[in-house]
């Protein structure tokens, strides 16, 4: 069945065009991808600019031959479009790496060497482990920590922040959107209350990277980090901070390297490859947007109002989505966990974190993955949370994590064999 949704702007979204743009999923045939919050496909566009990069300059940076030129200018171009992508202001306020734990670690890491009598870190139990573990790990430079803690219903709630703020906030840590819940989290209200006592904020937006819009601008965070593997590029990690945050920061290079950023946040080779992976995959998504701009009041656009048009045309999709597998599970009378009042679809990404009465998380996914579909059971990295939801950290929850290639069709196998669980 193919299966159109109706936009804000009166057009469809093309999503099964857009499938045949992920070579992936036209291997898999029937297999279903519901595991997206651990990693995403590609379109073909980033195999082709990694095999690219891997053929025609496969060389180190900064010589003076075409090659290495070539690599240069490859960094520079991804440079501008993930600049783009999260709406810097400076394509000099991102750089590359490994992936985005690294980036926590290497700013927490630099920012417990400046702590003084400003040493309070705020850190939430909703977020991924990657984000609270890098930060508790300054108790031993003299931070002291304030816990954002979720409500019964699994959000952040901001009254409860204001409660934690003093001249002491150094840094509040949070995610743009839970990777176990889905929830999303009002970060501009987060840092206009964070900024309104001089501290700073870092945001995780891994999870929200390929569900909404990234913008750094409207956020007025002070940090924020993302991974190229979920957000349809290969596996890699980008930073984005305030060019003169990231200019007084301190970081470990080599004496030779100037103390700017992004070189002084990039020490060693990163992997080119993927960067021009990630450059592509910035490329597939201004491609979708100028896409839909070719509807009665198309034309082009620049970059960013593609991206824009993009991430916008991918919410309101995935909105149907989330709709329909809260449906889905309130069928099956499964416990979703955070946001499950269809009313409030705008609060939540389509990653659905729930239990089943009388049925271990492993047998769901399990049965699931012998039914061909791919979804996760366990703590999802965020063992505070599980905590705080009651549930054993050994079995934990079921998660089903879809993007925007994925269709109502598929909620209504992934909902059959569900069913088949529950009688
Ligand atoms: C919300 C969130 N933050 C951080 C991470 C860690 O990202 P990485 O694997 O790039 O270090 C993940 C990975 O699943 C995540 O979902």
């Amino acid at each position: 069945m193919s299966f159109h949704m109706s936009l804000q702007t009166g057009q469809t979204f093309p999503v099964e065009r857009l499938r045949t743009e992920f070579p992936a999923l036209q291997r898999a045939g029937s297999g279903i991808f519901f595991d997206n919050a651990a990693g995403a496909q590609v379109p073909q566009g980033v195999f082709d600019a990694i095999n690219e990069h891997l053929l025609e300059r496969m060389v180190q940076r900064g010589g003076r031959y075409p090659q290495s030129i070539a690599v240069d200018e490859s960094i520079a171009r991804a440079r501008v479009s993930v600049g783009t992508l999260v709406n810097a202001r400076n394509p000099h306020e991102i750089a590359f790496g490994m992936n985005a734990t690294s980036f926590i670690r290497l700013i927490s890491l630099a920012i417990g060497q400046s702590l003084g009598e400003r040493n309070e870190i705020i850190v939430t139990d909703l977020d991924h482990e990657a984000n609270v573990a890098t930060w508790l790990a300054l108790g031993a430079l003299g931070a002291v920590f304030r816990w954002w803690r979720v409500r019964e219903d699994g959000n952040l709630n901001l009254e409860d922040l204001a409660q934690l703020l003093s001249p002491r906030t150094r840094l509040l840590a949070c995610p743009v959107a839970s990777n176990a819940l889905g929830t999303i989290v009002d970060v501009r209200a987060a840092a206009d209350l964070v900024h309104a006592v001089g501290g700073e904020i870092f945001l995780d937006s891994v999870h929200f990277g390929p569900h909404g819009c990234l913008d750094v601008q409207a956020f007025d965070c002070d940090y924020l980090v993302c991974s190229g593997y979920k957000i349809f590029g290969p596996h890699m990690g980008f930073l984005w901070g305030r060019y003169e945050l990231l200019e007084r920061l301190p970081t470990f290079r080599e004496d030779f390297i100037p103390d700017t950023p992004p070189g002084k946040i990039e020490a060693g080779t990163v992997v080119y490859e993927n960067v021009a992976g990630m450059d592509a995959a910035v490329g597939y998504l201004a491609r979708l947007g100028r896409s839909l701009a070719a509807g009665p009041d198309g034309g082009a656009g620049t970059p960013r109002a593609d991206i824009v048009r993009a991430m916008q045309a991918i919410l309101d999709y995935e909105r149907g989505l989330s709709l329909e597998m809260l449906r889905v599970l309130h069928d099956c009378k499964a416990r979703v966990h955070g946001i499950s009042d269809p009313a409030q679809v705008a609060g939540r990404v389509p990653t659905l974190a729930f239990n089943i009465e009388g049925v271990t998380p492993a047998a769901v996914t399990e049965t699931m993955a012998r039914a061909g579909i791919g979804i996760r059971d366990g703590h999802m990295y965020s063992p505070r949370l599980m905590q705080r939801l009651g549930l054993p950290l050994a079995s934990g929850t079921i998660r089903a994590s879809l993007v925007h290639y994925n269709t109502v069709a598929e909620i209504h196998r992934f909902g059959d064999v569900l069913s088949g669980l529950t009688g």
